[in-house]
């Protein structure tokens, strides 16, 4: 997938005005390539997914998936909302099954249902199948909605913040499952997050933002062994200086940041 020359703006005001959320964003992932997206919030990682999504359309510059232009949403594009995104009527088992449904799987009955029962383990929400979104915690939603996003296995999984809502001992036993399913079905994964720590653990390579107008500020190369949910990895010389690294890169822009607070053009 590539990214070339991209620049997203809003309108505001009805259209009156116009906000640049990304400015002129080149960046190159690999087939199989785990990226993680760090960034000052506001900078535009969720405009940046989304883009990739199909769901937000660029003014300048394309994004090109397989060789082709993203004109919209696809099958081969998966996407874990910030926000959850849940279909309210349905339960959490038609909630899962949707991810199927949107990617066209042709699977019977029975291995749709297989494949449902093994993702509803994989996010510890059994006994909750039958639980509609407004009975379940924000955590269990975000739950339900990763499970949604990887029960299909698209080619390209869009993550943002997946684990923002969930307890750390969850988070940590779903970041290995995480990289044990990626390992084996070689997805590409592009994830948004918050955390230093679950991007250099996750990631082949950290993409920086930098703040409003986002723009790449560097992508930082992650050559750690895998696993990498290993003490002896995690404890590294090496696992050290690429967080302080990559830290430092982002204090400088969240100080940045609020230097240049206030109304942007
Ligand atoms: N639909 C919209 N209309 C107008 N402005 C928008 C819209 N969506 C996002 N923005 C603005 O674009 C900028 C980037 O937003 P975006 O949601 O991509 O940031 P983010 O990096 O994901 O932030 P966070 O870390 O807080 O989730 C923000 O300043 C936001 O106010
Ligand atoms: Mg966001």
């Amino acid at each position: 997938m590539s990214i070339s020359g991209m620049t997203v703006a809003y309108e505001t005001d009805g259209g009156a005005g116009r906000f640049v959320a990304l400015r002129d964003v080149d960046l190159e992932i690999r087939a199989g390539e785990f990226i993680a997206v760090v960034g000052p919030s506001g900078c535009g990682k969720t405009t940046l997914i989304s883009t990739i999504a199909g769901i937000v359309k660029p003014c300048q510059g394309e994004v090109r998936v397989g060789g082709k232009p993203v004109v919209g949403p696809g099958p081969d594009r998966a996407m874990v909302f910030q926000n959850y995104a849940l279909m309210p009527w349905r339960t959490v088992v038609a909630n899962i099954r949707f991810g199927l449904e949107f990617q066209g799987r042709k699977l019977s009955k029975s291995e749709a249902d297989a494949r449902i029962e093994r993702f509803i383990d994989l996010v510890g929400l059994r006994g909750f199948e039958k639980r509609y979104p407004y009975q379940l915690s924000g955590g269990m939603q975000q739950r339900v909605g990763i499970a949604r996003a990887l029960v299909g296995e698209p080619a390209i999984l869009l993550a943002d913040e997946p684990f923002g809502a969930v307890d750390a001992m969850t988070r940590e036993a779903m970041q290995g499952e995480l990289e044990r399913i990626l390992a084996a079905t070689g997805q590409t994964v592009v994830l948004i997050t918050h955390s230093i720590d679950e991007a250099i653990t996750l990631a082949d390579r950290v993409v920086v933002v930098s703040h409003r107008p986002g723009t790449v500020l560097e992508v930082v190369d992650v050559p750690l062994p895998r696993p990498r949910m290993d003490d002896a990895v995690r404890g590294s010389a090496e696992y050290a200086r690429l967080r302080e690294y990559t830290w430092n890169l982002l204090k400088g822009e969240a100080l940045g940041a609020h230097e240049q607070s206030g109304p942007a053009a």
